[in-house]
């Protein structure tokens, strides 16, 4: 059912909140759980909409999870102990799901079928249907293996060199997956720019060799993950929307608790630190295999800069939200090289684009990215929607905060995908 908020300016954001826990990290948790020898615990997981997509998946294919406010706990069944599923695996919303599910189904000797949403039926497959192929799984789907539904016989795999035309931590992490399915050979997959490294960081917490360097990473097949207990730190992709209204809105200081600080994912504090904002990193004490810190944000003076080139993959899920950043600060903000962002859960060039002209931003659409000219004062008297995307909706939540008037959000039910508790942090920091 379609959710509509209406929401109006804040005086202040003052407070502090603890960030949920980190989609990709949430999903990687439970599935290498799921095809490690023992049991796995996960604490601080994501009860958001997506990452409990992923615990169905894996229940269906036998897998016994347990989910509990506290903690999710993974009966690990090894890499080859997963059983043929009776019904349709159904990832939702979920491109990681789809994605990394693939890699691993690509190796198990039985049949499945992948369907989601109308939005991840349009989203790109070929980019990990087309090397799993080359491995030797055998995979089809709509117009020839493209899209979604998607379904796989999974069987005895071989080792690839593959030179991944895209930065994608989902095809990379897919091809590694299937990569330890290989009897002792080499996987190794090179990317134009490192993507994320939750794979490669959470493989070895399962005792996985995975070598690595500048823009690729290697697995030998025929190793088993051993079953481990994994922290979830703050996802930071959802500290963005409160890294970004801190710094917008008036009078504000906002402290984000236990943030992951993974340096493939800070792109948004290098864009806050160009853009001149206040702001303060305090790394964690406790060490686990992924870095965490408190960030404290502060109401800022901001100029426009140009993000481009090896920065993207690093806050490639943060784009819509530093839009509304620059509509904020002085001069003009180019964003390029994202064309990515058109293959995402919308295309969020013209869903960002669509959505800021409507409250009076001064953006345009570029082939690969955008142009924002500042500083503006966004105006409300508006319908707007997230177009069933979870980022494109706290993005506007957060615009609502400096509009002149009220604006009313449609589709804001989407938000649960990746921040179910969203609207009580905004509320509880909110004068
Ligand atoms: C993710 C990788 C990114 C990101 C997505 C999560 C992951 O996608 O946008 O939200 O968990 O590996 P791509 O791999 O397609 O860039």
């Amino acid at each position: 059912m379609s959710e509509v908020q209406r929401l109006s300016k804040v005086t202040s954001l003052t407070g502090s909140i603890n960030i949920p826990g980190d989609k990709s990290i949430s999903h990687r948790a439970v599935m290498f759980g799921a095809i490690a020898n023992g049991k796995t615990e996960i604490s601080n997981f994501l009860m958001g909409a997506d990452c409990l997509s992923t615990v169905s998946c894996f229940k269906k294919m036998g897998v016994s999870i347990d989910v509990s406010k506290d903690l999710v706990t993974v009966e690990g069944k090894g890499l080859d102990g997963l059983q043929e599923p009776s019904d349709i695996l159904d990832v939702g919303n979920s491109g990681t799901t789809t994605r990394l599910m693939m890699g691993i189904l690509a190796g198990t000797p039985f049949h499945s079928c992948i369907i989601g949403d109308e939005s991840i039926a349009k989203r790109p497959m070929s980019r990990v249907t087309k090397p799993l192929t080359m491995m030797g799984a055998n995979i089809d789907g709509r117009e020839n293996g493209q899209y979604t539904p998607i379904s796989i016989r999974g069987g005895s795999l071989k080792g690839i060199q593959y030179d991944s035309p895209v930065a994608s931590a989902q095809v990379k992490s897919a091809i590694l997956l299937a990569g330890l399915n290989t009897v002792g050979e080499e996987t190794t997959v090179t990317e134009p720019h490192k993507s994320r490294d939750h794979t490669e960081r959470m493989l070895r917490a399962f005792g996985v060799d995975v070598k690595e360097d500048e823009r690729s990473a290697t697995v030998r097949g025929g190793q088993t993950l051993q079953a481990t207990n994994i922290f979830v730190p703050g996802d930071i992709s959802s500290a963005a929307f409160f890294l970004v209204a801190g710094a917008i809105v008036p009078s504000s200081e906002i402290r984000l608790k236990n943030v992951g600080i993974n340096p493939t994912r800070t792109g948004i504090l290098d864009v806050l630190e160009m853009m001149g904002a206040t702001m303060e990193i305090i790394p964690s004490k406790e060490e686990t295999f992924e870095p965490v810190a408190d960030i404290i944000i502060k109401t800022s003076s901001l100029k426009g800069t140009t993000i481009s080139g090896d920065l993207i993959p690093k806050l490639i899920d943060e784009i819509p939200v530093i839009a509304l950043l620059a509509t904020q600060a002085e001069g003009e903000t180019i964003i390029k090289d994202a064309s990515e962002l058109k293959v995402k859960e919308t295309n969020r060039i013209d869903t960002v684009v669509g959505e800021l002209t409507k409250i009076g931003a001064a953006i345009k659409a570029t082939d690969d990215g955008m142009i924002i000219t500042g500083k503006t004062n966004l105006k409300g008297n508006a319908t707007v929607s997230s177009h069933g995307d979870h980022r494109i909706g706290m993005m506007l939540a957060i615009a609502s905060c400096i509009t002149e008037e009220p604006i009313e959000l449609l589709n804001a039910e989407s938000i649960d995908v990746s921040y179910p508790n969203f609207f009580d942090h905004l509320t509880g920091l909110s004068k």
